[in-house]
């Protein structure tokens, strides 16, 4: 039985499929309409309703995609829909604003876009955010919008942040908390096929009892199964409740980062070490995407065109494997075999990634190519980690993802840049040096020429910008 808070009603509920969705359950089970369908697969946001946690300093409010997250995920927190958002006869403050500065028409993407404004709201009263353009359309990139346009929107959000104040939430936090820290784990002792473990033990002996289970982190890719391939899960492990996975360690030498740690978090926690992570972050699908995709997920779900993957490849992380017979680390580049095939066997499942802190002199360069520039798969991902000294490249690992049917380092690439010159005629060898590399696919996003021609020139640009007097390279520079 699955426990949480729906607005104000706490639920119990007995969970029949472990797959059914949380915006089915809205719609069809509760009849919350106010929650729309549009994609099913987390691109328009209509479907975006707020998840509240406890966190460190209070309540943290998360807008997230209810069309690709599955309801067991919601057991031990609050779900808020816009339902709730009235207090009494009062408009919110991010509704208000939404009708002051005519931010809808036909009102389909409305309540997507107020509960994506509402999160920002909630996120700017503990001050990690500021009322500027670009947190808000930070906010906004997982909302389309096909009539009102974007600036009356944007300006609703500026008038809403403009002074955050207390609303009602603000004043039934510490009653949410009390309700939520008083709910149970989920119990074993009841037959069940949506399991939640506290802890790796009990995630290691499920795992070894149930090889036919699915493992669930963030459910951005696993829930398009269900809602893009009309499949049945039958049975679902979920991994959101086991602590240890939630770690992010750092010591001097090594960054471990748990397979639970989500997006948001890495780019949290690394964000300002590694500027072009965060870069890419800001690019990875939407913050409802990044809210609840996990790093273990995009590795364990082995797509040739994730994009932490080639990051992580690039710093040469390794990773841990752990079942119920113990541990085992490997280095993450030889974790996928071929298409969608990897090393991690039935009993096991990732427990973290730990990375190598890099030098000081060591510059680490990510480029992602995607046909938008927000919310968009990459066609091309480059990440090198990369070292040169009096002109000389003395140190480079390079890896793509796009190119070949899993990610993969550019080892002819490497070999060449490694202890030459950082100049024209070894980068053009280094270039010629792709094409034994890579062989990419043609698909709907890019074909091959294109792909290879990307990767060369994104080579290039790496090369300039680590001359020093580079022009601005980055279209999000502009
Ligand atoms: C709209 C949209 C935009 C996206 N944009 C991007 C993007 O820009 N870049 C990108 O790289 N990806 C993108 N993705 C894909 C996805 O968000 C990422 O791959 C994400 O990191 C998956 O993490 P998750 O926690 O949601 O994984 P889940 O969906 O929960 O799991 C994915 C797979 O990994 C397995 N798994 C999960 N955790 C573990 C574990 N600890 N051990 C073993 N197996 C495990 C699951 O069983 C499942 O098979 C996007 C997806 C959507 C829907
Ligand atoms: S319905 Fe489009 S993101 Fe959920
Ligand atoms: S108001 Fe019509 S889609 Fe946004």
């Amino acid at each position: 039985m699955i426990q949480f808070l729906l607005n104000n009603t706490p639920i119990s509920y007995q969970m029949e499929r472990p797959d059914l969705t949380v915006l089915d359950y809205l719609r069809e089970y509760r009849y919350l309409r106010g929650t729309k369908e549009g994609c099913a697969s987390g691109d328009c946001g209509a479907c975006t309703a707020v998840l509240v946690e406890q966190g460190e300093h209070g309540l943290e409010y998360r807008n997230f995609n209810s069309c690709i997250t599955f309801l067991g995920s919601l057991h031990g927190k609050q779900l808020i829909t816009v339902e709730h958002l009235k207090d009494n006869d009062r408009l919110h403050p991010v509704q208000q604003a939404m009708v002051d500065q005519h931010g809808s028409q036909c009102g389909f993407c409305t309540p997507g876009f107020v509960m994506s404004l509402f999160s920002l709201y909630k996120t700017s009263q503990t001050g990690q955010i500021t009322n500027h353009e670009e947190n808000i359309r930070e906010y906004l990139s997982g909302n389309l919008c096909r009539c009102t346009g974007y600036f009356p929107i944007v300006r609703a959000a500026e008038q809403s942040l403009a002074d955050p104040g207390p609303d009602q939430f603000n004043n039934a936090s510490r009653e949410v908390s009390d309700i939520l820290a008083k709910i149970d784990d989920l119990s074993e002792s009841e037959p069940t096929n949506f399991h939640a473990p506290t802890g790796v033990r009990e995630l290691a002996r499920l795992r070894n009892d149930r090889p036919n289970a699915r493992l669930l982190a963030g459910g951005t890719d696993l829930a398009l199964e269900v809602t893009q391939q009309h499949r049945d899960l039958h049975e679902i492990i979920y991994l959101g409740r086991v602590q240890e996975l939630r770690a992010f360690n750092r010591t001097e030498t090594r960054i471990e980062i748990g397979a639970m740690v989500t997006l948001d978090r890495l780019d949290i926690e690394l964000g300002d070490d590694f500027p072009e992570l965060r870069a890419l972050l800001k690019r990875f699908g939407s913050r409802q995407i990044r809210n609840l995709g996990t790093v273990g997920g995009n590795i364990a779900n082995a797509s040739p065109i994730a994009d932490i993957t080639p990051v992580l490849i690039a710093m040469n992380a390794t990773c841990v494997l752990e079942s119920f017979e113990g541990q085992r680390e490997i280095p993450l580049e030889n974790y996928f075999h071929g298409y969608r095939q990897t090393e991690i066997r039935d009993n096991e499942f990732i427990r973290c990634v730990n990375i190598p802190v890099p030098a000081n002199n060591m510059h680490l360069k990510i480029c992602k190519i995607s046909k938008r520039l927000d919310d968009d798969i990459s066609a091309v991902c480059l990440a090198a980690l990369i070292n040169v000294e009096d002109g000389k490249t003395i140190h480079i690992r390079m890896a793509f993802g796009g190119m070949a049917a899993i990610p993969k380092r550019a080892i002819h690439c490497e070999k060449t840049l490694l202890d030459q010159p950082l100049e024209p005629r070894v980068i053009e060898q280094a270039k010629a040096a792709l094409d034994r590399d890579f062989q990419p696919i043609s698909d709907v996003r890019a074909s091959a020429t294109y792909r290879m021609d990307v990767a060369k020139n994104l080579l290039d640009r790496i090369c300039l910008e680590l001359s020093g007097n580079s022009p601005v390279t980055r279209i999000d520079q502009l």
